[in-house]
């Protein structure tokens, strides 16, 4: 299976994935925590995108293109699910193209929508590990021990993107660049789009998916 996970920023798409993965063995690619990764290895990629990501606008498309197109060639059988590309029109006409040149396109299409206020709360209530990446919220997901990551014991952070002036940023971003794609996707033959009610709690946005995916999988 080859997923798109579209939503804005906050929506729970990290959050989903997890659990798409654990059931369906794809790969989880996600732009945003390549993009991290990098700047934590101070690349010259993470040096680029850094002033990008820490105002809440995104990254140029030739730079984020180049580095999904390496991403997805080394995906394994199972296929894959992106999270947080495409995120222009552009990226996924391109997107389109570079599978097309291996006989291949993007199954599904899985768009979760939700409010403006919920992702703001969830967002600046956000904390993860700096170490594993696991993801936590001070209401909706505490960990065992406050600011303290169940895994590895190491301190949570809030990540310098999720302030309230970055996330208004966000949004704003995302619904100028981003919401479009959902339209790209319905206006095209190939790939089907399921929208998802995202506002629920985590295990009923899970169960949604999983019904769709469950019937990809029978087809
Ligand atoms: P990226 O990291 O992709 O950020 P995002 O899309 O803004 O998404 P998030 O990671 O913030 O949220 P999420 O939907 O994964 O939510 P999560 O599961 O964590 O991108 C960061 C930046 O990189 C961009 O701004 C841009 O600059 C750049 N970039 C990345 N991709 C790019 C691209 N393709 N092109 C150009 N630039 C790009 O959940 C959020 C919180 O809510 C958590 O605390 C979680 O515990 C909680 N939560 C989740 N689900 C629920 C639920 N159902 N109920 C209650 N709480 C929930």
């Amino acid at each position: 299976m080859r997923i798109v996970l579209l939503g804005a920023p906050g929506a729970g798409k990290g959050t989903q994935c997890k659990h798409v993965v654990a059931r369906y063995g794809l790969l989880h690619l996600s732009s945003g925590d390549i993009l991290r990764q990098q700047r934590a290895a101070d690349t010259e990629l993470g040096k680029k995108a850094r002033s990008y990501m820490d105002s809440g606008v995104l990254v140029p498309d030739e730079i984020i293109v180049e580095m999904m197109a390496g991403a997805i060639k080394k995906t394994p059988e199972a296929g894959f699910i992106l999270d947080g590309f495409p995120r222009t029109v552009n990226q996924a006409a391109e997107l389109d193209k570079s599978l097309a040149c291996s006989h291949q396109k993007i199954d599904a299409v899985l768009n979760l929508k939700i409010g403006d206020r919920i992702v703001a709360r969830r967002m600046t209530g956000r904390r993860s590990c700096p170490q594993c990446g696991a993801v936590y919220h001070i209401e909706n997901l505490k960990p065992k021990v406050e600011e303290i990551c169940d895994n590895d014991g190491a301190r949570l952070i809030q990540r310098p993107d999720d302030g309230p002036e970055v996330v208004a940023n966000r949004l704003k971003t995302y619904h100028q660049q981003t919401e479009p794609v959902v339209d790209y996707y319905k206006n095209s033959n190939n790939s089907t789009v399921y929208d998802i009610d995202a506002n629920k709690n985590a295990d009923e946005v899970s169960t949604l998916l999983f019904e769709k995916l469950d019937a990809l999988v029978k087809a």
